[in-house]
């Protein structure tokens, strides 16, 4: 028997909506070639994109659906990074997507294995004062996932060292806009560095945008 939902039709189909997003990613620059993968909760599991597959090539039956239990229904094989999109959104109940990447500027600060320090108040959206970076672990592997999970610890968004970064989000358009916006803090702090280590605003100051995001926007 299928556990996977059936994908609805028409513009809220979840699969075209990861393959959209994929398309964008690489638009936007935020990823390069095949080296980024998306997930979105999917009934007890979830669907992630196919290894390899570059994104202009993919149609809605190459996305695959992989349950909590490890179990995998689809004509691809699942992301390599599977192991960590599946330990994230089982760790996470508040998480619908996980977003990862190899931003330029997330992953030159990844590869000096630094974490992002309030520079900037927008880290807000991030859940805290700053953005971690997780220890390196090879791809694919558990250890990498404790590793980012750790890193993810009260955090909506991480770096990995030597790879990348990980965005988080209770949908979609959150996820991707936390991607970008973290990239962009990544670009400050590297334009802020041959200048020496930047001011930082305190961790107190962060709660205070934090409490205050809580009421931006419109209320829908
Ligand atoms: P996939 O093509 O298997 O999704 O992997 C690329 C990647 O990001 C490895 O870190």
């Amino acid at each position: 028997m299928s556990v996977a939902p059936a994908a609805s039709q028409g513009s809220l189909d979840p699969r075209n909506a990861i393959i959209d997003a994929c398309r964008a990613m690489n638009r936007s620059g935020i990823n390069q070639g095949t080296s980024g993968n998306i997930s979105m909760r999917h009934g007890e599991g979830m669907l992630i994109t196919p290894t390899s597959m570059p994104y202009d090539d993919l149609v809605d039956s190459d996305i695959v659906w992989m349950g909590f239990d490890g179990s995998v229904e689809g004509t691809r094989r699942p992301s390599s990074e599977w192991r960590f999109h599946l330990d994230i959104l089982k760790a996470r109940p508040e998480v619908q997507v996980v977003v990862h990447a190899h931003p330029t500027a997330c992953t030159t600060l990844s590869i000096m294995r630094k974490d992002i320090p309030p520079l900037h108040y927008m880290i807000a959206i991030c859940g805290g004062h700053d953005i971690r970076c997780a220890p390196y672990a090879t791809f694919g592997t558990a250890e990498l996932s404790r590793n980012a999970l750790a890193a993810l610890e009260g955090r909506s968004a991480c770096l990995l060292a030597h790879h990348g970064m990980i965005a988080t989000g209770s949908s979609l358009d959150q996820a991707m806009w936390r991607a970008v916006e973290v990239e962009t803090l990544a670009k400050q702090y590297l334009g802020c560095l041959p200048f020496g280590e930047p001011p930082l605003l305190s961790e107190e100051e962060i709660q205070n945008v934090i409490a205050r995001m809580a009421g931006y926007g419109h209320g829908d």
